[in-house]
């Protein structure tokens, strides 16, 4: 007594809650004796329940141990009778801990309400010896542990316990069958383990019993028929095996009987025919088997009947029609044959009909749409429409249907034009069909229509801009049809747009960037179609995307950078060879800085805006001034190789009388036999000269000159025919060793853009190159001989000589050759159209590299020429071949020579190129006698990429490997598959 007071006071003093709790801990017996009658008992067991609590929201404020009685307390109630707690009702209170044991002071305790708190911890074993409990409701807490034992010992007053939504373990303690007044049980949601207590069914005053969602097995005990006061079971969601009960149909009350979800068998037993007071049948998804019995039709009040995912087959029972009260009836996942019975059209309450994935046939009933339903599903049956030429019977003016799916079955003709008018419409599911036709515009009108599904059917025509009136469109299928056209960009006033697949169709056209618009799409599949230009920046601002596919289509240029485009898949973009990007490995011209320079402008930028107008002008003179510098270079080198050559002619007389070959054996012996005459060395295989008599280097059989000699054409024994070019200038030629390593280097080079070095011939006074023989002849020929017969070079032809020529120069730099030659009459065109270059190498067989005696060389090559040449302190390095190889671009795609001459003037190809780029005029310069017939989109950037090869300075002129990718990515996919057909 003497702790007791103290504590008391301690608490009203200083409320130290917890180390009052902690006080009865230790004292409890000792209260329990002392208990002064007149003190209110239930403050304190409350207060110490409050105690033990988290109680966040303050919603137990008014719980003050100060009060007589609590009976004025928020969710506390009394018996007036003896003014005792009676009732305890804290529902979503938000309130967490432990259930304390405090509340067994509430001696009059009838009913304990905690649902929808957070408590933690186990149920108490004494939890029901509180008062005179008969209503115990602790669902939707967080309690664990099992259902302890004992807890039913103590249950004669229970009616009502529910530990639903929790996650208790354990078994259904067999004391459960001790409380006799039991009415309701629920135990769903949990998981609860073991078989159903056979006891049960001895509780008679039970009236509802709910334990779906756990864990339970077995079979489910005989018996129930003694519950004659039973109208809710809910068993659904265990893994009950076995069959129904025989005779649950005596259970007559029974309004709601749910088995859905577990592993039931059989056939349904005959007894249930007399459950006519049921409303709610659910054996959806268990193993039923046989035929839907004829006698469902005598539950007459049903208004739900879900017998769907089970094998029930055979035909749906014409006494389904007298189920008159029935709303929604879903039969959906059987293996029902036949068709609708017509008398199902007294089902005048039916609202939702699900009859999917059965083995249904026949004609769509059109009187299924006379009925009012909100919802009609006959998905994956064999629906048809026989031979109607539409889906005639799909009405078009009525305002009930929210779902209609028919998708899965065989329907075909065209969608009818006034579908617009189910105005009610919220999902659209026809997917997998045989319709044809088109989207009818009037799709637009259905405000309602969230889901639209058409995919898998013939559809063509185009996406209707008219889409935009459903702005209600959260996912719209329509992949998998021949919808042609573009994207239309209205659709961007579906704004709950989500996902949208639009895949395997044939539409064109570009993305339009209004799609950015929709800002809550989170799949979007744009695959396999023929879409093109570039993908707008501005979706990097949809910040939801999951997904977008885009690959296999003609789509271009730069991958959005930013947001979900820096982690997109590379399967989500491949198939469309011109996009470029880090995700497809693809490096974008753009990123390059030369590229950039595609406008010649730039290198001339710093001139300042004044000069703005002049500068082309400018421009040319520079131009003009460096041709005229380098040709008059030229001019000195010539003179001085002239000057050279006459001097070794007079010192060296008769090593330079014209080679006559006199006799196979002569040239084929070794070189030890006759130092006078020379030795043919081929690579590959020995071929020897045809007509060993025939003087071979003849002038009838020249087929060109150029800085190294001139160039004669030959057959060989074996028939094939040979160019031979004779070196002029032996003067300058090396050793007979230096000669041979270099040419035996030489005859290495393989490359299908290279002509092939196959022999040569050696004497002090004569060398000759052999080589392979190409008839068409240069590309110089090809492109401005005046042959008014010739084959004009198409287009598609062209690009493929410059992409040729790309490579092979490319190959020449991977391995260390500078050309220091490239011009038109180097390059030549075997019969397949692919461009060969040829003269490469011959450089190495000077004894130096001296720009003098280089440019001497190249003497042919004006216009050709990079302007560092006429510079002595400037390097020369291979990117004096890029610009030569853009001059050449240029000339190609014009078909104008490098420098021509008119009158009184001098036009520079690249110069005047330049400024019709400036012009905007650029296409103009595109060889007339192509008479348009080029792709506007690679020869302007092809034009381009030339001038930027074609730099003054060395360093903006791309690599021959840069060159190469950014011709693919100019390459149209399209036309490089023409071409391979
Ligand atoms: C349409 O029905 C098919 C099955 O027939 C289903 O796969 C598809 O998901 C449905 N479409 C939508 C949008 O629900
Ligand atoms: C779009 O439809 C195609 C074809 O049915 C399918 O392969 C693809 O997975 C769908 N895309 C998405 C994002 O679901
Ligand atoms: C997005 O919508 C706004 C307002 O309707 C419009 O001004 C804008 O042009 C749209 N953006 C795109 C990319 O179409």
């Amino acid at each position: 007594m003497h702790c007791y007071k103290i504590d008391i006071t301690l608490m009203k003093q200083v409320q130290f809650i917890p180390f009052l709790s902690l006080c009865f801990v230790f004292y409890c017996p000792l209260l329990v004796i002392s208990i002064n009658p007149s003190f209110n008992d239930d403050v304190l067991g409350l207060i110490m329940f409050k105690a033990g609590l988290e109680d966040p929201k303050g919603k137990l404020s008014t719980w003050n141990e100060d009060d007589y009685s609590p009976c004025n307390w928020v969710g506390v109630k009394c018996d007036p009778v003896n003014n005792r707690v009676s009732s305890l009702v804290l529902d979503g209170f938000s309130l967490s801990g432990h259930i304390d044991r405090g509340l067994l002071r509430l001696q009059f305790l009838q009913i304990l309400s905690l649902s929808r708190n957070k408590f933690t911890g186990t149920i108490a074993p004494d939890l029901l010896g509180i008062g005179d409990l008969q209503v115990v409701d602790l669902s939707e807490n967080n309690l664990s542990g099992l259902i302890p034992d004992e807890i039913f010992q103590q249950c004669w007053s229970l009616r009502v316990i529910s530990f639903a939504n929790n996650n208790l373990a354990g078994k259904i303690p067999d004391s459960l069958s001790s409380c006799y007044s039991l009415a309701v049980v629920n135990f769903s949601s949990n998981q609860i383990h073991g078989e159903l207590p056979s006891g049960m069914w001895f509780l008679r005053g039970l009236q509802s019993i709910d334990l779906s969602n756990n864990l339970l097995e077995g079979e489910i005990p005989e018996g129930i028929q003694n519950l004659i006061d039973l109208r809710e079971l809910r068993l659904g969601k265990n893994l009950f095996t076995g069959r129904i009960p025989e005779h649950i149909g005596d259970c007559l009350l029974l309004k709601l009987v749910d088995f859905s979800r577990n592993s039931l068998s059989g056939r349904l037993p005959e007894s249930m025919q007399k459950l006519t007071s049921c409303t709610f049948l659910s054996l959806q998804g268990n193993s039923f088997t046989g035929g839907i019995p004829h006698w469902i039709g005598e539950m007459k009040s049903l208004d739900t009947l879900d017998l769907s995912t089970n094998r029930f087959s055979g035909w749906i029972p014409k006494s389904i029609g007298n189920l008159d009260l029935l709303s929604r009836l879903n039969l959906s996942r059987n293996q029902i044959t036949g068709n609708l019975p017509e008398l199902m059209v007294n089902c005048i309450k039916l609202l939702t009909l699900d009859i999917s994935h059965n083995h249904l046939s026949g004609h769509l009933p059109s009187w299924i749409f006379r009925m009012g339903l909100q919802s009609i599903s006959l998905s994956g049956n064999g629906f048809s429409e026989g031979n109607y030429p539409s889906l005639t019977s799909i009405p078009v003016s009525f305002h009930g249907l929210q779902v209609l799916d028919l998708s899965s079955n065989a329907f075909f003709g065209q969608l009818p034009s006034g579908i617009g008018g189910l105005g009610s419409l919220q999902v659209l599911n026809l997917s997998t069909n045989n319709i044809s036709g088109s989207i009818p515009v009037s799709i637009g009108d259905l405000k309602s229509l969230y889901n639209l599904d058409l995919s898998g059917n013939n559809l063509n025509g185009s996406v209707p801009s008219e889409i935009e009136g459903a702005t209600s469109l959260s996912e719209m299928r329509l992949q998998k049809n021949f919808l042609r056209g573009r994207i239309p960009a209205q659709i961007d006033k579906c704004s709950e747009l989500i996902f949208l697949n639009l895949s395997h169709n044939k539409l064109i056209g570009s993305i339009p960037s209004a799609i950015a618009n929709l800002t809550n799409l989170q799949d979007v599949d744009f695959s396999w179609n023929e879409l093109s230009g570039s993908l707008p920046k501005e979706l990097t601002n949809l910040s939801n995307l999951f997904s977008f596919n885009v690959s296999h289509n003609h789509l271009q240029g730069e991958l959005p950078v930013g947001g979900f485009f820096n982690t997109i898949s590379p399967s989500s973009v491949s198939g469309n060879p011109l996009l470029c990007g880090s995700v497809v490995n693809h490096s974008c011209p753009s990123v390059h800085p030369k590229p950039i320079v595609l406008n010649p402008n730039s290198s001339y930028s710093n001139s300042g805006s004044s000069l703005q107008n002049n500068h082309h002008k400018i421009m040319l003179s520079i131009s003009v001034l460096i041709a005229i510098g380098a040709a008059i270079f030229i001019v000195i080198g010539v003179v001085v190789v002239t000057v050279l050559n006459i001097h070794v002619r007079s010192s060296m007389p008769l090593s330079a009388t014209p080679f006559i070959f006199s006799g196979g054996e002569d040239y084929s012996g070794s070189p030890g036999n006759d130092p006078n005459h020379g030795k043919l060395v081929m690579f590959y295989g020995d071929a020897e000269f045809a007509d060993g008599s025939h003087n071979l280097l003849n002038k009838d059989s020249e087929i060109g000159r150029g800085g190294f000699g001139v160039v004669y054409c030959t057959v060989l024994r074996d028939g094939h025919c040979v160019a031979i070019k004779k070196l002029t200038v032996s003067t300058l030629t090396k050793s007979e060793e230096d000669f041979e390593r270099e040419v035996k280097m030489l005859g290495k080079i393989k490359h299908q853009n290279l002509v092939a070095l196959e022999g040569y011939y050696w004497t002090p006074s004569l060398q000759l190159l052999i080589y392979e023989y190409l008839a068409r002849g240069s590309l110089q020929k090809l492109l401005h001989d005046d042959d008014s017969s010739k084959n004009i070079l198409s287009w598609r032809k062209r690009f493929k000589i410059i992409l040729g020529i790309a490579r092979g120069l490319a190959y020449l730099h991977q391995m260390e050759l500078i050309h220091y030659n490239l011009k038109s009459t180097n390059v030549f065109i075997d019969c397949s159209d692919e461009a060969r270059i040829g003269d490469f190498g011959l450089v190495r067989l000077l004894p130096m590299l001296d720009p003098c005696v280089l440019s001497s060389k190249i003497q042919s090559a004006l216009g050709y020429m990079a302007p560092e040449f006429a510079c002595r302190t400037v390097k020369i390095t291979e990117k004096c071949d890029i610009y030569s190889f853009g001059i050449l671009i240029l000339e190609v795609v014009t078909g104008k020579r490098p420098v021509e001459y008119m009158e009184d003037d001098v036009v520079v190809l690249c110069d005047k190129v330049r400024s019709a780029l400036d012009d905007g005029k650029v296409e103009q310069c595109v060889d007339e006698n192509l008479k348009g017939n080029f792709a506007a989109e690679e020869a302007v950037p092809v034009i381009k990429l030339g001038l930027v090869c074609a730099s003054q300075v060395p360093s903006k002129r791309p690599d021959m490997a840069e060159v190469i990718n950014i011709l693919e990515l100019i390459q149209c996919p399209s036309e490089e598959q023409e071409e391979i057909q």
